[in-house]
């Protein structure tokens, strides 16, 4: 890859990149076709380990249109794993969020160079802060909607894409056959960088949210548009602003996700594997 990112030019044809993209992955790993892709967020890292056997793991600065990753706690590799059932599954650990400042078709490009190494389905991870009071750090929560509030779209002209269930109900059911203890919730994207305020926690709360991130969204209407079945899970790392009295820091999200990796991983590894 040069080191222009062809993502830049403004007429940039996404799915051809994605397709190259595609075509370095399946040079790099050895792996011709992936069944399974996963994006790990903060306090997801370890579920690559637990997946199954790492078949091969490359720099993602290696392929096609991926951007170096901004914030600290986000491994910037993808991984090519093979699950004990003998599926391919692309674990991405480079993920491009919104708030770098970047067009939204570097933010999503994973998603398309995922669905272009043949992946069905794509299991979204993040770390998100909870609207609710009784979900704490470390309490896993699948995504059952999402309310865009970052203004953009990976769409652009006349498409108009189905959202409906676009997380997908039969996936929430393999995850709870795993833990039935699962709850779910709204995932509400803001722009970031910046921690939401104390009133827009309470707006998103009174809109119909559960969760609020700087994540998924946007990726998870990518990977509909790309004809992906679709599995959001948050980690909580926090009570969102407000929620809880005291100052947020990106270093506590990073600690509740690392206290919580070896389980959210066995959780993860144990839906993937199954699927
Ligand atoms: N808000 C937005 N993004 C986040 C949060 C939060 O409280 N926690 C982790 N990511």
């Amino acid at each position: 890859m040069s080191n222009a990112n062809p993502l830049n030019a403004p007429d940039a044809d996404v799915l051809a990149i994605a397709a190259e993209a595609a075509s370095d992955i399946a040079r790099l790993t050895g792996v011709e076709h992936h069944d399974i892709a996963v994006t790990l967020g903060s306090g997801w890292g370890q579920a690559a380990d637990l997946i199954g056997r790492t078949v091969a793991e490359v720099p993602a600065t290696e392929i096609t249109g991926f951007s170096r990753p901004a914030a600290e706690g986000h491994v910037g590799t993808l991984r090519s794993v093979v699950t004990p059932r003998g599926k391919n599954v692309l674990v991405i650990g480079a993920r491009t969020h919104y708030y770098e400042g970047k067009h939204v078709r570097h933010v999503v490009h994973s998603v398309r160079a995922a669905a272009a190494t043949g992946a069905k389905v794509l299991v979204l991870t993040n770390g998100a802060g909870s609207v609710r009071p009784a979900w704490s750090p470390g309490q896993p929560v699948l995504i059952s909607d999402h309310i865009n509030l970052t203004g953009a779209s990976p769409a652009q002209g006349a498409k108009f894409i189905d959202l409906t269930d676009l997380y997908s109900v039969r996936l929430r059911d393999v995850a709870r056959s795993i833990d039935p203890s699962l709850p779910e919730g709204v995932y509400v994207q803001f722009p970031g960088p910046h921690y939401e305020t104390p009133a827009e926690v309470r707006y998103a709360k009174i809109i119909g949210g559960d969760l609020v991130g700087m994540s998924t969204a946007l990726e998870a209407i990518a990977a509909r548009q790309a004809g992906l079945e679709v599995l959001g899970i948050s980690l909580v790392t926090n009570l969102a602003a407000g929620v809880k009295t005291t100052p947020l820091s990106h270093q506590e999200v990073l600690e509740a996700g690392r206290q919580a990796e070896p389980i959210i991983g066995a959780l993860l590894a144990r839906v993937i594997g199954s699927l």
